[in-house]
């Protein structure tokens, strides 16, 4: 089982200037909590609990203010700082102390996932022995993402935004490793946008074959937050699913109790941490 987990949270989202200039991007609302609400949830419903949250250097104190050290959700958080958007590997030679010899999971700050059965299959994704997984998602736009191209259930190619249509299934920003991550990771050389590549990365187990892909299928939501128009359009989707059902999407402390991590007392320490706020009344209806 895979128990650590990194969220890469820093970049500079210069597509979203001037809201960013002050506030990291993922310290923004999609709805009714900050954007990096959804990927630590992912992390939480995929029953990892040890974190590590890479942050831009100058912006820890931003985070720890929302997300201190995870102790009221049941959850170790570690922060390191970035010195400058390296690109997407970089975590793990950030991170290569906090992995030690273990497995880890990478979610992007930026990445919001939903859907039935969703924590089924993230904790299946967990579960790989050795190698490397990705999860696959159809998407009308392959050009801004990785892209994978399929064949025989395998994946026989990737590239990174393809000008030339390959495929449409984009590579989400979810990856599972094994330990070999941080030598790898070490021997990227940056690319042409002089960043280090994911997928650059994904191709040295594909090389081995040791790459494996799961599915989001068309039930499932992988939204976009990258420009201004897909922020919102994010914060819209959670909108009309939290106001309909009455539940809410990515409620950390709900995804802790129903883990069996915390219990009521700790939901009350949250509701006085938020202050009166509607996202606290929620927590009241919970306990
Ligand atoms: O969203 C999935 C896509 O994410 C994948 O399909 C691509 O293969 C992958 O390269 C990546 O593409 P983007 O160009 O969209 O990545 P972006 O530069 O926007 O960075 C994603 C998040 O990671 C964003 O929240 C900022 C953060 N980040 C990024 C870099 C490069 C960091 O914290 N540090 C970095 O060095």
């Amino acid at each position: 089982m895979i128990k650590k987990g990194i969220i890469l949270s820093g970049g500079m989202g210069t597509r979203m200037s001037p809201l960013t200039k002050a506030v990291n991007k993922q310290l923004l609302p999609i709805y009714d909590k900050p954007l990096i609400f959804y990927p630590l949830s992912i992390l939480m419903l995929a029953k990892i609990k040890d974190i590590l949250i890479v942050v831009n250097r100058g912006q820890l104190n931003q985070y720890k203010k929302i997300l201190p050290d995870g102790k009221r959700l049941g959850i170790k958080l570690n922060y390191v700082e970035q010195s400058k958007p390296k690109g997407l590997p970089d975590a793990f030679i950030l991170g290569e102390k906090f992995i030690g010899k273990n497995k880890v999971a990478l979610i992007l700050g930026d990445n919001f996932f939903y859907g039935q059965n969703l924590s089924k299959k993230l904790i299946e994704c967990t579960k790989i022995n050795s190698g490397a997984k990705v999860l696959l998602h159809r998407v009308s736009n392959p050009e801004k993402y990785g892209v994978a191209k399929i064949k025989k259930n395998k994946i026989i190619s990737i590239i990174e935004k393809p000008k030339k249509f390959i495929s449409d299934l984009a590579i989400t920003g979810l990856y599972f490793f094994d330990n070999k991550v941080i030598k790898f990771a070490k021997q990227l050389k940056p690319s042409a946008r002089n960043e280090l590549e994911i997928t650059d990365l994904l191709k040295k187990y594909k090389k081995l074959n040791k790459l494996s892909a799961d599915y989001i299928g068309r039930g499932g939501a992988w939204l976009d937050t990258g420009s201004l128009e897909d922020f919102y359009k994010t914060s819209t989707f959670v909108s009309a699913i939290e106001n309909r059902q009455g539940f809410k999407i990515a409620c950390l402390e709900e995804i802790a109790l129903l883990n069996g991590w915390i219990n009521k007392k700790k939901i009350k320490e949250s509701i006085r941490f938020y202050g009166n706020c509607e996202y606290s009344s929620y927590l009241k209806k919970l306990i």
